[in-house]
């Protein structure tokens, strides 16, 4: 555990480049590990998270190297051609890397055993075994289909058509990845849109993926099965994610301007920024380009005087990942913001919804929350107290979160341990010192 602290800070300025998104990191390190030939990857964060699914790849029979420039390579073994893993795949904190592995190895005629954190180790994983049960793999999972599991990989794997029971892009694309090594095609429905970071770079990668919108707003994405994928160039851009913490903490400090540069904008995940902007935030996005058939730009935010929002439910998928930071940005707004549809808070990487009220709380700034729904008061403006120590939970958002919260508050707030930032954001600290920001060990 390592204890960190946050302090009331000046102006933030200057400009920052972010590191690679996390979904996408995953993805290239799959897909190259299934693709004939070499993948090189340029970006790849190289956060605790992806670490664990490279070592993966490599333990499934992928030659996975770094060069001295920091590009990452692959080299794959076809569709269907990975191999028995003869140890325990360690996932560490790593639910997306979890799931998806889960979809790949389902459809592998051999047993792959599981296992993560302490907070992975609670997470749910039926929402993806009931799927890869009918596509013919079995199962041995403690309760609650929770890890330690083995995935007892089918011999002859059915293709699914499979509508989704809930919005993820996790399951959506264990489903697929499944899908790549059975005959005939595989279907997915989601009712609501969610990342299509695999959609997209299965495409790639050559496979033959098409996605048809429907009257009632969902999509059905419909995969060719055993599709010969061959190793690609992929340009990884920054996590918008990750670009969240140094925008919110330059929009709530009073006179900041900061630059973000290269942060990925897929349109289903920038909830956030379309939330920001309905709250009076003032971002500017410069020099828009595409970038591997992903949308990228770089942000300018400048500190901002917030209004509260409702934010709607069928915009949660798009920021599902970014309400702890949005709680944060909703604490100093002026008057209320209501986030509702946010159930699937509570089994990300800690219940976040429970954890946000509480420090919130703790923070001097009042919150109610439900099952599903959260309220947050805003100070407009004004310091909220701080002043409290909030529990990390092995999760990585509720951290720099709070660490935000800090460089607005009246006194310092500190989180019990600032290790899990780098499972998806190393260098957060020097970073936002950088820029300004007085965060020092406790
Ligand atoms: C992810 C999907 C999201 C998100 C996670 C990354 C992905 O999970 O919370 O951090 O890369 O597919 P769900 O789609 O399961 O909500």
């Amino acid at each position: 555990m390592t204890p960190f602290k946050a302090s009331q800070s000046k102006a933030l300025s200057g400009s920052i480049a972010i590191p690679g998104d996390k979904s996408i990191s995953h993805r290239a390190l799959m897909f190259g590990a299934m693709a004939v030939g070499e993948t090189v990857i340029e970006g790849l964060l190289e956060g605790e998270d992806v670490l664990s699914t490279a070592e993966a790849m490599r333990k499934l029979g992928a030659k996975v190297e770094r060069d001295g420039d920091g590009r990452w390579h692959v080299w794959g073994r076809g569709v269907g051609g990975l191999i028995e893993p003869d140890d325990v795949l360690d996932m560490g904190n790593a639910g997306t890397a979890a799931r998806l592995i889960m979809g790949i190895v389902a459809s592998h005629g051999f047993t792959t055993f599981m296992t993560g954190d302490a907070s992975l180790r609670s997470r749910p994983m039926e929402r993806v075994v009931t799927p890869l049960k009918q596509i013919g793999a079995g199962f041995v999972a403690r309760s609650g289909d929770r890890l330690p599991l083995a995935v007892l990989g089918a011999k002859s794997p059915l293709p699914l058509a499979y509508e989704l029971p809930v919005a993820s892009a996790q399951v959506k694309s264990a489903v697929l990845l499944a899908g790549l090594n059975a005959p005939g095609e595989t279907r997915v429905i989601e009712p609501v849109p969610c990342r299509d970071h695999t959609e997209l770079m299965l495409k790639h990668f050559g496979a033959d993926v098409t996605v048809e919108e429907r009257e009632d707003g969902g999509r059905l994405v419909r995969l060719k099965g055993q599709p010969e994928l061959t190793g690609r160039s992929v340009i990884v851009p920054g996590d918008p994610s990750s670009a969240a913490f140094p925008l919110v903490a330059a929009l709530l400090v009073p006179g900041s301007e900061v630059t973000i540069a290269n942060v990925g904008l897929n349109p289903l995940r920038t909830g956030l920024m379309t939330t920001l902007q309905e709250m009076g935030a003032d971002i500017e996005y410069v020099n828009q380009r595409t970038e591997a058939g992903e949308p990228v730009a770089d942000l300018v935010a400048r500190g901002s005087r917030l209004k509260g929002v409702e934010v709607p439910p069928e915009r949660a998928p798009s920021m599902i990942d970014e309400y702890p930071i949005l709680a944060i940005a909703a604490a100093l707004a002026e008057g209320q913001t209501t986030m509702t549809g946010i159930g699937e808070l509570r089994v990300k990487e800690s219940d976040r919804l429970a954890a946000m009220a509480e420090g919130l709380t703790a923070c001097g700034v009042e919150v109610e929350a439900g099952d599903d729904w959260m309220t947050v008061t805003g100070t407009a403006g004004q310091a909220p107290k701080g002043g409290a120590t909030v529990a990390t939970r092995l999760d990585h958002r509720l951290a720099m979160s709070f660490l935000t919260m800090g460089l607005v508050s009246e006194a310092l707030v500190e989180v019990d341990d600032v290790t899990p930032v780098d499972t998806s954001f190393p260098g957060f600290v020097d970073l936002m010192s950088g820029l300004g920001a007085d965060l020092r060990p406790a």
